[in-house]
């Protein structure tokens, strides 16, 4: 392939990470430079030969810099749900465009353009900022992540239940892996340009089945507790949760019981050329740490 110049915004996240390394085993370091709020948090990514750049969502000319000699940027999304993302997310295609940036592959949320949870409308600005900044562009809309589910098992198996508002909706997550390697392919394989793909996982579940998953691999009982939407606000308000994020993730669950993160894509396995992670494998990774 080519010797382009990739970048890839918020490396320094979880998902950010997994793209990094995914992107190792495609190209050399040399090719690769990350744009990261805290370049500080990036010293063994820059010990690993990749360069490594300021960029704050919040400062547009660090932004420019960091995008300058770049044929393609990774746009990873932002996780300020203050509502400062859509601005930030668009002072960072302006850089782009300013940096004359030849492709702009940006990390939306499934079915943005149909979703009313109140996640997608920052994704749908961004994707509609993308277009109208006419820079040529890969939408990766991507599904809820597994690890959304089993990143933190200890309290559903201290307890019993998994609680939320998702009703009898079902999700089709994938590993933030799976989506990882699917941005890394679109940044170094040809045809994508133009592109938006639904990224869902293979098998979709209900909020009852994690239930019943969790429960069968730990050996212990658990239950899925559904609760209205306002009432599982305020449980994970009661949590320790701060209000925005509470009322973000139960509007979420209630965009669940319309389907919104359900999809028959199979973009994502096609992206990766591999089935995308099971349920029963995330659980069990979870479960072994
Ligand atoms: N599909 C899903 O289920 C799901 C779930 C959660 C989030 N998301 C979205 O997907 C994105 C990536 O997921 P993730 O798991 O990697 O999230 P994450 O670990 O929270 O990473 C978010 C990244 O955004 C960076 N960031 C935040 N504000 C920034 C700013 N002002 N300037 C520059 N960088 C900034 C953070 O920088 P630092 O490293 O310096 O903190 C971090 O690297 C999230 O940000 C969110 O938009 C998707």
């Amino acid at each position: 392939m080519l010797r382009l110049m990739i970048v890839i915004t918020a490396a320094t996240g979880h998902l950010g990470r997994h793209v990094v390394t995914a992107l190792l085993a495609k190209v050399p370091p040399a090719q690769l430079a990350i744009a990261v709020r805290d370049p500080a948090k990036a010293q063994d990514l820059a010990a690993q030969g990749i360069a490594v750049r300021h960029a704050d969502y919040e400062q547009p000319q660090t932004l420019r810099a960091a995008f300058a000699g770049a044929d393609k940027v990774l746009l990873i999304s932002g996780n300020d749900l203050g509502g400062g993302r859509a601005r930030q997310h668009k002072a960072a295609v302006g850089a782009a465009l300013e940096a004359g940036v030849r492709h702009l592959v940006y990390t939306s949320i499934l079915g943005a353009d149909r979703a009313r949870m109140g996640l997608a409308v920052d994704h749908l600005a961004t994707e509609q900022a993308i277009t109208a900044a006419g820079i040529p562009a890969t939408i990766l809309r991507n599904g809820w992540y597994l690890e959304n589910y089993t990143e933190n098992l200890g309290a559903a198996l201290a307890h019993g239940v998994i609680l939320g508002a998702a009703g009898t909706g079902k999700v089709a997550a994938a590993a933030r892996r799976d989506y990882a390697e699917a941005a890394a392919a679109v940044l170094t394989t040809d045809g994508h340009v133009g592109k938006t793909y639904e990224l869902a996982g293979d098998a979709a579940f209900t909020m009852a089945e994690l239930a019943a998953a969790v429960a069968e691999q730990a050996g212990k009982p658990v239950a899925y507790q559904d609760m209205p939407e306002a009432a599982y606000r305020d449980a994970l308000v009661g949590f320790g949760l701060p209000a925005p994020l509470a009322a973000m993730l139960a509007d979420s669950d209630t965009g669940i019981t319309r389907g919104e993160l359900a999809s028959s894509s199979t973009d994502l396995r096609t992206l990766i050329g591999r089935p995308t992670t099971t349920l029963r494998a995330a659980i069990a990774a979870a479960l072994a740490k």
